[in-house]
């Protein structure tokens, strides 16, 4: 829960030292509730854990998303302030969009 809080104080911030430090692990979110994040609304199309069986074709899985070398939390969170244009009711507050990034980031390292 602390982390939550820094985070409110100043997700830029957080994320500026984040990018800084080169840290494998988003420090600004929550893994575990971008996880919860992302089961509820990404796995529609996206193969957002290691349960999921299948998405969408043509959707790339977080794995993928999160192995990419140009991968940054910045432009993860940066694409996720807006909705992809495929899905016009999506609307993610910064908290949610921290603790996404902090997940499919961590999904670098498995
Ligand atoms: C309605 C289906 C759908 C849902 C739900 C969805 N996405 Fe996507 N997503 C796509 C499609 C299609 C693309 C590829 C086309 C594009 O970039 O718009 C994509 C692309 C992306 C990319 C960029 C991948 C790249 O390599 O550039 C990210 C990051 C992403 N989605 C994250 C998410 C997250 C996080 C959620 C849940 C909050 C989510 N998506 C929910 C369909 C979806």
């Amino acid at each position: 829960m602390f982390v939550r809080k820094a985070l409110a104080a100043g997700p830029f911030l957080g994320l500026a030292v984040l990018l800084a430090t080169g840290s494998p692990v988003a420090a600004a979110g929550s893994v575990a509730e971008g996880h919860l994040l992302a089961r509820q609304w990404c796995s529609a199309c996206h193969i957002a854990d290691a349960a999921q069986a299948s998405g969408s074709a043509d959707v790339p899985p977080f794995t993928e998303i999160a192995a990419a070398e140009t991968l940054t939390a910045d432009n993860l969170a940066a694409f996720l302030a807006n909705p992809h244009p495929v899905m016009p009711d999506m609307a993610l507050t910064r908290d949610e969009i921290a603790d996404l990034v902090a997940y499919i980031r961590s999904l670098r390292s498995e």
